[in-house]
């Protein structure tokens, strides 16, 4: 690898930037960023002028030679690229509210990652992150990809399974989220903190904490069952506490996103309650995009604004940061990822991607084998992947059928029926960004 790093981020105008430009700041003396490209579509011009306008200024006030360039062809940018990051949304917020809204009418969870919202993004991602992958092929061959771009799981699953490239990883917050929220429950340094992560992403379990190199999950779940501490979530996951005997008895520490799977029905009335009153997410995100995008333009900010920490993605660029720095410094440290299960989670297969804690190397995250999820945990984590590799295989093909069976193999939907009419409804609703669907 070149000594300067060059990064290209699709998806540059996203109001997370600021994130990973901080990020990169603070790690310059062992990740020396030369180069940061910020791509994004025509759609996204005005935003990713005045990102790139206060990255430019971030950089420049902490005196760093990093040159920041702004684009709209993607091609240019990739060139040469060290390390390639993607953060888009296809169809914007806009689609998101889709995705949480059609749902809920037919008493269904509507949430941007999981169930019937969570396939739809994958539909449209996926071709759109395979286009990308292949223009790496010819532009950037030895290049990490690093995805953010939810549905990170199915994403990771269908550049593996449906294509060529292999150095791909895929990022999310919630494992550090985890670790920041437990260090903060316990009140002590984050460093002290230790997890064993595994599952799938947005489906990651904690199946041990360590504080200061000892076991302390016992003691950590009894505080959370007693209600002494709470137990944890994002700022998008209403803080609903988990039923204490459930808690002792599953023998994991399960995830924010957990409560869809475990409390189905009072998190549906929670989003049916929030929708109606305050909106959905993705139309309280809307407001506060606009409020930050205001922010960003004042020429006088020249750091990251506290108030992006609103949103559910706080810590990620830490944990894509980190990831970048371990790869590119040959680190060996240990980090949750999504990557090639590789015969670490027994149950899962091993050409699937998994969200697992895994030894950083420059030749990318091996990830440490666990043998087998706690049985009451494994049938969920399986039938979610086997979701996941359906719905992969739909947004590849296109396929009418597939997508249905998709839906309806789907945890959260209860039947065929209902499936398939969410699926109808969703098919029109998304048409614009489903070019592959359209010949059904
Ligand atoms: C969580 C997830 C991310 C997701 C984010 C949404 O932190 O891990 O995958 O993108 O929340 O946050 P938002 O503020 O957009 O609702």
């Amino acid at each position: 690898m070149s000594k300067d790093v060059k990064i290209v981020t699709i998806g540059g105008g996203s109001s997370y930037t600021p994130e990973l430009v901080e990020g990169f700041i603070k790690r310059y003396d062992s990740l020396p960023v030369r180069e940061l490209w910020l791509v994004d579509i025509p759609e996204g011009q005005e935003k990713l002028e005045t990102v790139g306008g206060l990255a430019k200024r971030m950089i420049k006030e902490a005196g760093l030679p990093i040159d920041v360039h702004l684009t709209l062809d993607r091609r240019e940018a990739l060139k040469d690229a060290d390390f390639v990051t993607t953060q888009l949304r296809v169809g914007l917020l806009e689609a998101r509210a889709k995705d949480e809204r059609i749902p809920l009418k037919y008493g269904v969870i509507g949430q941007e990652t999981n169930g019937p919202g969570g396939l739809f993004k994958g539909l449209r991602t996926i071709p759109v992150i395979l286009d990308i992958v292949k223009d790496m092929e010819e532009l950037c061959p030895n290049a990490w990809l690093i995805n953010f771009t939810n549905p990170a799981g199915m994403v990771t699953e269908a550049v593996l399974r449906h294509s060529d490239w292999k150095k791909i990883i895929g990022l999310c917050n919630v494992p550090v989220g985890m670790k920041m929220g437990i260090a903060d429950q316990l009140g002590v340094d984050p460093e002290r903190i230790q997890i064993d992560f595994a599952g799938l992403n947005h489906m990651i379990y904690g199946l041990n904490v360590y504080l200061d190199g000892e076991i302390y999950t016992d003691q950590y779940i009894e505080k959370i069952a007693s209600g002494d501490v709470s137990s944890g979530t994002m700022r998008n996951i209403v803080d609903l506490k988990w039923e204490p005997d459930f808690l002792k008895a599953l023998q994991a520490i399960p995830c924010p996103y957990h409560r869809y799977y475990y409390k189905t029905s009072e998190m549906f009335e929670e989003e049916s309650k929030a929708a109606a009153e305050e909106g959905t997410r993705a139309e309280v995100v809307q407001k506060l995009e606009k409020d930050l995008f205001e922010l960003y333009k004042d020429e006088d900010l020249t750091i990251k604004p506290p108030q992006l920490e609103e949103r559910g993605g706080a810590y990620y660029s830490d944990a894509a940061c980190s990831l970048i720095d371990s790869i590119y410094n040959d680190r060996r440290d240990i980090q949750p990822v999504n990557t090639i299960n590789n015969g670490a989670i027994a149950s899962i297969p091993d050409d699937s991607a998994v969200e697992i804690n895994s030894v950083i190397t420059k030749e990318g995250p091996k990830p440490i084998a666990i043998g087998d999820l706690p049985v009451a945990t494994r049938g969920l984590v399986q039938q979610i992947k086997s979701f996941e590799r359906v719905a992969a295989e739909a947004a590849v093909t296109g396929n009418y059928q597939t997508a249905l069976l998709a839906m309806t193999i789907n945890p959260l939907v209860p039947s065929d029926i209902i499936a398939k009419e969410i699926l109808d409804e969703m098919l029109k609703a998304h048409q614009e960004y489903l070019p592959q669907f359209q010949n059904n």
